[in-house]
């Protein structure tokens, strides 16, 4: 399966007419014959200078074209700007969201990497907006409401969802530390004021406090005591662990790990209030210690039959499974208590790939090994995933037919095959016999 970063330009897209624009503009022919030609042309020159210069700085809001790390031109919208040190009155910087993306991919831009040709007209939205809405029905603005929510966003209005690009448009931190990785983050992380001047920060990868400076990590790792993280070991098969972290006695740890994992997480809040929630964060181990992979929370009493709050694999591990382990161990969880779950919404791209494929893989499985008839609720039963959840996975794949007021499940066995190949890989298997756990429950 491709990656989901990789921009696809269809024919037709803007990508497209911005290099037939740009051919065009090449194709120019100078105005002038023979004998008038360089004169003309510098003074062409010079207006089309002058027209670029009046421009700038660009206004936040701008659309343009901007060219990308695969040398391709692609549309961006100007998030914020900034001043570039020493450099003249209209030298800026810009942070720009590549609209056909995901915000991960939002960064700082030098001016060189415009074309300010494709410029478009800078609209004031707000006044736009106050417009569009005058003009239109309810009905067409909540299409366009719907529309213009990007995916994996779908829970949150189209006015929550603004409310939160603004407050969080540009990334703090743009690398962090941790053991022997450096990473390039995705998106803003609410750490406390003090750190706001810092670009990159270091993390102690065992305890998870971070600072500012590597001679600060350097001392605190002589010092910190832990090799890995705290609270009970809950599973252990070959070099994977799984601890069991209680945000209730490790506050600063829980807390720690919720600033980092913002880093990788858009539309999440940051629980402040840790208390509430139990971490379950899987390790690599080795003679060092154990290295955090990945984690997911879990609040400890969900009203909404919720199994899993926030997940998150480290980029630096991320494809290689250990996210449908995370999924797949939070099932278990789940049987052991004897409930039913679902992810928290709403759920990234990322994650709702996850999930689609293990949920499709997990289905699919037991249709295929099962003989007659199966409902809905027995499926549930057995895989502890919600019932919805089975009904979205098996329409999504055209397995569910509405027959005589009831939900029937069609399992050709051909059929069956062919979404298992489009499922991709499986994921890093949980060994339940490895698994030691009781629910948990509140001390008084
Ligand atoms: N491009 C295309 N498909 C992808 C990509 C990608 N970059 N990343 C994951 N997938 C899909 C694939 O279908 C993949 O299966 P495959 O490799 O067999 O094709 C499947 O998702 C999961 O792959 P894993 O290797 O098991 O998962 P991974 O360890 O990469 O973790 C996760 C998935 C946790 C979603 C990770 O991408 C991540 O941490 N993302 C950032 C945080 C995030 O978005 N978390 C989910 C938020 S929703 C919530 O918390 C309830
Ligand atoms: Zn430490």
């Amino acid at each position: 399966m491709g990656s989901i970063d990789t921009p696809t330009i269809t024919e037709n897209g803007t990508t497209q007419s911005h290099t037939a624009a740009a051919a065009a503009d090449g194709d120019q022919k100078p105005l002038a014959s023979s004998n008038g030609a360089p004169a003309e042309m510098t003074l062409e020159l010079e207006a089309t200078k002058k027209r670029r210069a009046s421009m700038l700085p660009l206004e936040v809001g701008t659309r343009v074209m901007c060219r990308w790390r695969d040398g391709k031109y692609h549309p961006v919208k100007v998030i914020e700007r900034r001043k570039v040190h020493y450099g003249g009155p209209n030298d800026y910087e810009y942070y720009v969201h590549y609209t056909e993306f995901n915000r991960r991919l939002d960064e700082w831009v030098k001016l060189e990497q415009l074309d300010l040709d494709s410029v478009e007209t800078v609209v004031d939205e707000k006044v736009e907006d106050k417009v569009t809405s005058l003009k239109m029905t309810r009905h067409q603005k909540r299409k366009i409401d719907e529309t213009h929510v990007e995916v994996g966003h779908e829970e949150l209005d189209a006015a929550s969802l603004r409310e939160h690009e603004e407050f969080t448009k540009v990334k703090n931190i743009a690398t962090i530390e941790l053991g022997r990785y450096e990473i390039e983050t995705w998106y803003f992380s609410p750490f406390p004021p003090e750190y706001n001047d810092s670009l990159k920060l270091y993390f102690c990868e065992f305890c998870l406090n971070f600072m500012k400076r590597k001679e600060q990590l350097q001392r605190h790792m002589r010092k910190c005591d832990l090799k890995h993280p705290p609270g009970d070991e809950i599973y252990r098969s070959g070099t994977l662990s799984m601890f069991e972290v209680d945000g209730k006695k490790n506050k600063v740890y829980g807390q720690n790990l919720c600033y980092l994992a913002k880093l990788f997480l858009d539309h999440k809040t940051l629980y402040y209030d840790v208390d509430l929630f139990l971490f379950y964060v899987l390790c690599e181990c080795d003679d060092r210690g154990c290295h955090m992979v990945g984690y997911f929370s879990k609040e400890k009493h969900s009203e909404e039959s919720y199994n899993l709050a926030c997940i998150l694999t480290l980029p630096p591990y991320q494809r290689k499974g250990y996210g449908k382990f995370l999924i797949a161990f939070s099932y278990e969880l789940s049987k052991k208590e004897g409930k039913v779950g679902t992810p928290e919404r709403p759920l990234s791209d990322l994650g709702l790939l996850s999930y689609r494929g293990y949920w499709t893989r997990v289905l699919l499985d037991i249709l295929k090994k099962h003989k007659g008839n199966i409902s809905i609720k027995e499926l549930s039963d057995m895989t502890a995933i919600k019932a919805e959840d089975i009904l979205t996975t098996l329409q999504s794949l055209e397995l569910i037919q509405y027959r005589k007021g009831q939900h029937v499940i069609c399992a050709d066995p051909k059929v069956l095959d062919r979404h298992l190949k489009a499922a991709g890989r499986g994921g890093l298997e949980v060994d339940v016999s490895k698994l030691i756990w009781t629910p948990y429950k509140e001390q008084s």
